[in-house]
């Protein structure tokens, strides 16, 4: 039985519906994000079912990443899910660099400092934990027009695969997955609102997703393409097209999502 449940990005899709399902099965619940109305909200709903306490913090400002490892070594979560995440449509010469870097250090480099701190504090406690870190299937390819997104993700599997085989033998499991399109306001901010299109047809609901990634946190397996569409799509661009030809096609498709401005 998980003791306390930490979840980034929880005041909007994938982190809310991952807290609802968390909820109905009573685990207590440490949420985090940057709408600090939205996690209110969530925790007003939630509290009706399980322990519910909030933290609202920016990742991409190191004072306020701060503050939440500050909270992580108290609290010591043995369940940590990282889904905080966001990426910008576009060439990477389409947004201002200050903007672009936020992609780092919140999917990367936030995500890195609380995985570290998590375990950190479970090896001191001798406790058993988990940390499943959301990437995406992007970052399994090259993707002209999300160029920073999905380095941030492809940085996202290979740092939770390699610090899982680490950790192991302590009792911490770091687990990613890897999804790919769902059905939540990501592709809006994306797309800085203009695309506003939920409904492609490869986009899984956000609640079957969260439901997958409890399912793999339950088996523990290492890594996992939730979505079996993408898990074949993946496969065959990574192993079967050369790879100009999948720049070529995702280049095609991301631009079809975007509208470009030069700066
Ligand atoms: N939706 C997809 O198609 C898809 C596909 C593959 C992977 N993913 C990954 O899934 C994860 C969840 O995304 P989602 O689909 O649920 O998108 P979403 O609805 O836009 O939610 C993103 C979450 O990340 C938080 N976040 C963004 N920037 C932040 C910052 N600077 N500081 C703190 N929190 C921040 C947001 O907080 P606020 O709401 O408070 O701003 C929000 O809670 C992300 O890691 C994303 O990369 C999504």
């Amino acid at each position: 039985m998980v003791a306390l449940a930490l979840i980034t990005g929880a005041s909007s899709g994938l982190g809310t519906a991952l807290a609802k399902r968390l909820a109905q099965d009573k685990v207590p619940l440490f949420l985090t994000g940057r709408n600090k109305d939205a996690l209110e909200k969530l925790q007003n709903e939630l509290s009706l079912q399980t322990e519910v306490n909030i933290f609202a913090a920016d990742l991409s400002l190191p004072k306020e990443r701060s503050a939440l490892l500050a909270e992580i070594s108290q609290r010591k979560p043995d369940l940590v899910i990282n889904s905080a995440g966001f990426g910008l449509y576009g060439g990477a010469l389409t947004h201002p660099l200050t903007e672009q870097l936020k992609i780092l250090e919140v999917n990367a480099l936030a995500l890195t400092e609380i995985t570290l701190e998590s375990a950190r504090a479970l090896i001191e406690e001798k406790k058993p934990g988990v940390i499943m870190n959301i990437s995406s299937a992007a970052g399994f390819l090259p993707t002209p027009s999300f160029a920073i997104y999905s380095a941030s993700k492809a940085y996202v599997t290979h740092f939770s695969q390699s610090f899982d085989a680490e950790v192991k033998k302590e009792g911490i499991r770091i687990l990613v997955s890897c999804p790919g399109q769902i059905k939540t306001s990501f592709r809006e901010r994306a797309s800085s609102g203009l695309n506003k299109n939920q409904e492609g047809f490869e986009a899984m609901s956000v609640e079957k997703a969260a439901k997958l990634i409890l399912k793999q946190i339950h088996h523990k397996k290492p890594m996992e393409i939730i979505d079996f569409r993408y898990k074949v799509l993946v496969f065959i661009a990574r192993f079967l097209l050369p790879k100009s030809l999948v720049q070529k096609k995702m280049q095609t498709k991301l631009e079809k999502r975007i509208r470009s401005k030069i700066y």
